[in-house]
């Protein structure tokens, strides 16, 4: 990674180098049949930074051993390094002790954990959970799964027309027997910011612990879960410049140890006999086999480099990205915006008339751009808006005002192919 000046890294927007930034990323100098990559597909994945990636390498060449398990030097090193990383995350979104922060194999392994541990326990026949037509599948079915096991209702929070949720219909849905409420923080198809603090609040007044899938917000903003007062929150590493396969579940010591496990196995228990198994105290009760170490500790790594740039700088950069994208495609004849929500992170989802989103994703890939098209594992916002799928740019704190002229000028090019 080239060092760069902190006073670059976290002076505000006016400063914000992002050609230095750039830099930390070997995959954006890639060409695609001559053609620059232009990556505008950072809410299904980022890149990682260099940074990461020697983390990552050193762990493995140096220090690698199993967990929790041995007495040796690398056992003992590699448990440190993964609880370091532990601690780093629960920095990272302000938590109150390290062990309310899980490793999970990402958000949607952190809400099956959550739907299992919590809802096969807590919530049953009769009793109702609270989600939003803005969920992403993951925040859905897991949810449908207990509901069609236990008998329990599931009732929707509806969007007006610019993509934000109904306040006031969310609040009339709670009765007695309102469980739980699960919601996005941020919608990975169309970008909406919703008033999670609100929210959470007033289901507060009526007892009722929510889940926050944090998978689209944890990578745009400063997370505090204490400020929120959620209990529980989750994201991915591999969306905040981390790799696949690693992500965490915040959830507030309380509710944690009152769940049941999700995953049995080693490490999650303090003995077992064939007569009777006793858990493990958290955040191990939740981590059964050995998780992937080097991921863990990548994350932490990452969490390193987005703290060394300030999330208040790449929040203030990302919003001049998505302001001058909206912008520059409002000015292009035939283009439809879905999701124009007064609060919304660096998401651009968009259909352009007479063009199917696959035709526009084929024809920017020719031109080395890389979008994302399809329902965007949100069918239901998708059927909100009467569209089968969408073309969605989605930003990240290393995309250039550049690259939104190309994505301007690659969306022209299609418009004069296609119609
Ligand atoms: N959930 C990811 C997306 O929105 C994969 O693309």
């Amino acid at each position: 990674m080239t060092p760069i000046e902190p006073s670059l890294r976290s002076s505000g927007t006016s400063m914000f180098n992002v050609e230095q930034i750039r830099s930390d990323f070997p995959i954006l100098k890639l060409k695609i049949d001559d053609k620059q990559l232009v990556y505008l597909d950072n809410a299904a994945s980022s890149q990682m930074p260099t940074v990461v990636m020697d983390r990552m390498l050193r762990y493995q060449t140096m220090e690698h051993a199993n967990i929790n398990r041995a007495v040796h030097y690398l056992s003992e090193t590699a448990t440190a390094e993964y609880e370091k990383s532990r601690h780093k995350l629960k920095n990272f979104i302000n938590a109150n002790e390290d062990r309310e922060v899980i490793f999970t194999s990402g958000t949607t392994d952190a809400i099956n954990l959550v739907a299992h541990g919590y809802g096969r326990k807590f919530i049953s026949s009769g009793d109702e959970i609270i989600l939003t037509v803005l969920e992403h599948h993951s925040n859905i079915v897991p949810w449908q799964m207990l509901a069609e096991e236990n008998g329990v209702k599931i009732r929707v929070v509806p969007i007006n027309d610019a993509g934000e949720l109904l306040i006031d219909e969310y609040k009339k849905l709670f009765n007695k027997n309102t469980k739980l409420v699960g919601v996005t923080h941020v919608s990975n198809a169309i970008g909406t910011i919703n008033p999670i603090k609100e929210m959470i609040e007033f289901a507060h007044t009526h007892g009722v612990p929510v889940l926050v899938d944090g998978a689209q917000a944890a990578p745009h903003m400063k997370i505090d879960v204490q400020e929120l007062d959620c209990d529980f929150y989750t994201f991915s590493a591999h969306k905040l410049c981390g790799p696949t396969g690693i992500g965490i579940l915040y959830g507030k010591a309380n509710q944690l140890n009152r769940m049941n496990p999700f995953k049995g196995g080693g490490d999650m228990i303090t003995s077992v006999t064939f007569e009777k198994t006793i858990y493990n105290t958290i955040p191990h009760k939740f981590e059964a086999g050995t998780p992937p170490i080097a991921a863990a500790i990548g994350f932490g790594a990452a969490i390193d480099y987005l703290s060394s740039i300030d999330l208040s700088t790449i929040e203030a950069y990302e919003q001049s990205l998505i302001n001058y994208a909206t912008e520059q495609i409002n000015n292009i004849p035939g283009i439809r915006i879905i999701g124009s929500a007064a609060e919304k992170v660096a998401v651009l989802s968009f259909s352009v008339d007479g063009v199917h989103p696959h035709d526009i994703g084929t024809l920017l890939n020719q031109e080395g751009i890389a979008v994302r098209t399809g329902h965007h594992c949100a069918q239901p916002v998708m059927q909100r808006f009467k569209v089968p799928a969408t073309t969605r740019a989605s930003f990240s704190f290393y995309n250039s005002m550049a690259e939104i002229d190309a994505l301007i000028a690659g969306i022209q090019k299609v418009q004069k192919v296609f119609l």
